[in-house]
């Protein structure tokens, strides 16, 4: 499925040979003499239609309109949550119309309401096919979006239009099931995209993890008969002088616990424990679309937790990459295990901002549910700048304490940290255990426990967060790009901005 922005006034849309057509309706609509004005206008005066957000009306046949399928959906004041709502909501409701292709309207656009759109659009029409005997469901093939001026919108959209890429990439790879989407595969799937878009890359195995002396990442790998897999992908687009942004993403492809193994009902799910990887996969997704003049550095440490005679028993001690003795009291707590040692690794980069991304802890879920990712930083410009991302892409996330106080329960008699804590506060604990291993730069965990996929009836993968993701380094490549004639005063402050952040990153250090 692919998307298109375009210039078209309602009337010519209205004689557009589209399959289906949603015109998204503002407080502010004001009717004009074309065929869907009409039909709006009629909706609303005879009271079947409110432009308040989530009212929608559907019709079939309508004169002068040369889409059989029409949905006419009120986003109230046009605001992103409610475009991406009313959107949702429409395309939602043609999910069973097989529709080829398919027209948005947004009348009353701005770049918000475009990248909503076409979010929303990616989202609601997403189906899982790739296990299915029968691949039915995948009949939308183009999406265009009408605005009144495209010109304006072409970057917003440039832009949605990555991210809605790397989001359906990321959930593509995440629904696949355990026995497929194996360390293996990521691994490929990660030279693939390398080859695509012209990333540099390289997949380690087993003997070149062990080499490096990844001793906590080699503990949890050893139970399984799947050899784990070290990826790194470089994505480096900006001068070699810049520091780059290095994105660590959790690659459990099964988490059955290991030794301290989980309880039967939905251990399915814990396919879904590479969802971190998945992002940072989706991210670079993204990156090969959108090339921004920015270093990105993607570390995947992917493996399978699984009991076995020679899996690592609750009582081991492993020695990770920072030299760091690490008691293993519960075999589950295996993110932290692989993402610490990935973490050391990531020093070698000189990074400007370390983010790891990992379905990490039960107690995440717990704390935010499905709404909010959590969001832990030892450096306040870096946490803002991803609340701020999280916010304008619709894939929120939450700042989380780390006061020392919380790593208390972390203390061995017999190693120079234990890899749980009790269980009050799980989820600040874990990302205390990480935080040990990431004090060498400006670092941010993002808890996806809660909002990697959904349960239930519809289960699957979301794709979060790539948007947030994608959206905090764009911000980034802009703020790096060299402003077009710098005026002195510019300068002055452009100075004084970094002078004020190098000394917040010292104390964070
Ligand atoms: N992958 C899980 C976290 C998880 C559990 C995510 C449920 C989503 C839903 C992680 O590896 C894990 O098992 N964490 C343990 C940690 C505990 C043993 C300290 C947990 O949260 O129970
Ligand atoms: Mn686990
Ligand atoms: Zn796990």
């Amino acid at each position: 499925m692919d998307f298109e922005l375009k210039t078209l006034s309602l009337d010519a849309a209205a004689t557009d040979k589209c399959d289906a057509l949603v015109l998204v309706l503002g407080e502010s609509f004001k009717p004009g003499k074309d065929a869907l004005s009409r039909l709006a206008h009629e909706a609303i005066q005879a009271g079947h239609l409110e432009p308040k957000a989530g009212k929608m009306l559907q019709a079939y046949r309508s004169d002068g309109i040369a889409a059989p399928r029409v949905v006419l959906v009120g986003a109230g004041d046009c605001s992103a949550k409610r475009v991406h709502a009313a959107v949702h909501a429409a395309v939602g409701a043609l999910r069973t119309s097989k529709a080829k292709r398919l027209m948005i309207c947004l009348p009353d656009a701005h770049g918000d309401a475009v990248r909503a759109a076409v979010s929303a659009t990616a989202e609601a029409s997403y189906v899982y096919v790739a296990t299915k005997s029968k691949p039915e469901g995948r009949e939308l093939q183009r999406v265009t979006i009408a605005v009144s001026d495209a010109a304006q919108h072409k970057a917003a959209f440039g832009a949605s239009r990555a991210a809605a890429h790397g989001i359906e990439f990321a959930r593509e790879l995440a629904n696949m099931p355990p026995n497929m989407a194996t360390p293996t595969r990521l691994g490929e799937e990660a030279r693939k995209l390398a080859r695509a878009h012209g990333f540099q890359c390289e997949v380690m195995g087993p003997k070149e993890i062990a080499k490096l002396g990844m001793g906590s990442f080699m503990a949890v790998a050893k139970g399984s008969e799947e050899p784990a897999r070290f990826i790194v992908l470089k994505h480096l687009g900006g001068p070699a002088s810049q520091a780059p942004v290095v994105l660590v993403g959790k690659g459990i492809t099964f988490d059955s616990g290991g030794i301290s193994i989980k309880p039967a009902p939905e251990m399915d799910e814990m396919k879904f424990d590479m969802g971190g990887a998945a992002s940072v996969l989706g991210t670079f997704r993204a990156l090969g679309d959108i090339k921004p003049k920015l270093n990105v550095i993607g570390l995947i440490p992917t493996c399978e937790n699984m009991p076995d005679g020679r899996s690592v028993k609750p009582g081991d001690i492993v020695t990770s990459l920072s030299g760091q003795t690490i008691e293993i009291l519960n075999t589950d707590a295996e993110g932290r295990l692989i993402l610490c040692d990935a973490l050391s690794y990531a020093e070698r980069f000189k990074p400007g901002a370390v983010i790891d991304i990992a379905t990490l802890t039960g107690a995440c879920v717990v704390a935010l549910g499905a709404v909010r990712s959590g969001l832990f930083s030892t450096d306040d410009a870096l946490a803002q700048a991803l609340l701020t991302a999280g916010e304008a892409a619709l894939d929120l996330c939450w700042r989380m304490p780390l006061d020392d106080e919380y790593a208390d329960g972390l203390k061995s008699n017999f190693a120079d940290v234990a890899n749980v804590g009790g269980r009050a506060g799980g989820a600040v604990t874990a990302a205390k255990f990480l935080q040990r291993f990431a004090g060498k730069y400006p670092w941010a965990h993002l808890d996806i426990a809660g909002t990697a996929w959904k349960g239930g009836a519809v289960k699957g993968a979301t794709g979060r967060p790539v948007g947030l993701l994608v959206r905090y380094l764009l911000a980034q490549a802009l703020a790096a790009a060299p402003a077009s004639k710098p005026t002195k005063a510019h300068k002055a402050a452009k100075t004084a901005k970094t002078i004020k952040a190098s000394t917040r990153s010292a104390r964070a250090r």
